[in-house]
């Protein structure tokens, strides 16, 4: 795998790694990723080639949550963690059709995020998002950050996104520890969504996904569904529950295969 050198990377970009927000971009048909990235892109389709199709049904998903939570449940205020790079169909652009009033922040450890939301913001001057650069495996020290406690007021109820992110955090990272303190810092009312790839949908093609991120020195970890549950600790699961990504709350006509992307998907509430 080599860098092109003839694509120029923002100031502080790495572009000799493979990076996940990158291959996501690439995969959803972006143009913010690099010869790195579209390599593995492609061998992860050749592993899954409906891979695409899996990472076009989280950010629908996503909008689908979002609206859920703007709508049904009257928030105002979204935490999206793992944000990945600003593009059509993610929480800002759902929000700002659906509840402009709403405030959000966007939380990436991938630096060029921050290079597209530099450029973003330096566009529009509404200032009802801001992008942060933060890690979910430092729940503690993103809750401090000046420009989330600027931002948002923790005493009012918040939507918080966990879309496609936590299978990038190993074990050894404690995710249900990381989650739960974010969790602990929302009022109830508070909703979570949270997308989980797993093996439970095809054992061998997730085998060789993880093989494949391995050799591009990647972490991605699928879990089986209960473990997935965990990561919601005692919120309670609004309806239909925890459910495969394609399933949950369909807006069109009822998917064919719900179990075509790999992912268990599910929203649930902080209760009183
Ligand atoms: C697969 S993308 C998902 C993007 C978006 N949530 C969506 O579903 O459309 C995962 C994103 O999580 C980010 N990410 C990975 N590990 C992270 C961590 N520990 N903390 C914060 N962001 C992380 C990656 O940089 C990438 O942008």
């Amino acid at each position: 795998m080599t860098n092109n050198q003839d694509e120029a990377a923002p100031a502080g970009i790495d572009t000799s790694l493979p990076h996940s927000a990158r291959i996501y971009d690439y995969w959803l048909g972006g143009s913010s990723n690099f010869a790195v990235d579209r390599s593995l892109g492609q061998t992860f389709e050749e592993a899954i080639p409906s891979i695409r199709t899996m990472a076009r049904e989280n950010r629908r998903f996503l909008g689908r949550a979002v609206r859920y939570m703007a709508g049904e449940a009257g928030l105002r205020q979204f935490l999206d963690v793992g944000t990945g790079v600003p593009a059509d169909g993610d929480t800002p652009s759902v929000t700002g059709i659906v509840a402009p009033d709403s405030r959000v922040v966007c939380v990436d450890n991938d630096p060029i995020v921050q290079a597209h939301a530099r450029t973003l913001t330096a566009n529009s001057s509404d200032g009802r998002t801001v992008y942060l650069q933060g890690d979910l495996r430092e729940p503690e020290r993103l809750l401090e950050d000046p420009v989330l406690t600027r931002h948002l007021d923790l005493d009012q109820p918040v939507g918080l996104l966990l879309v496609a992110v936590l299978m990038l955090v190993g074990d050894e990272h404690e995710p249900v520890d990381n989650v739960r303190t974010l969790l602990d810092a929302l009022p109830p009312g508070s909703h979570v969504a949270v997308t989980h790839p797993s093996q439970d949908f095809d054992e061998q093609a997730m085998a060789e996904i993880v093989a494949t991120a391995g050799r591009g020195r990647m972490t991605l970890v699928p879990r089986r569904r209960d473990e997935v549950k965990a990561f919601f600790g005692d919120w309670e699961l609004v309806r239909p529950g925890l459910v495969p990504v394609m399933g949950w709350r369909p807006e069109e006509a009822a998917p064919q295969d719900p179990n075509a992307a790999y992912y268990w998907g599910g929203v649930a509430r902080k209760p009183a």
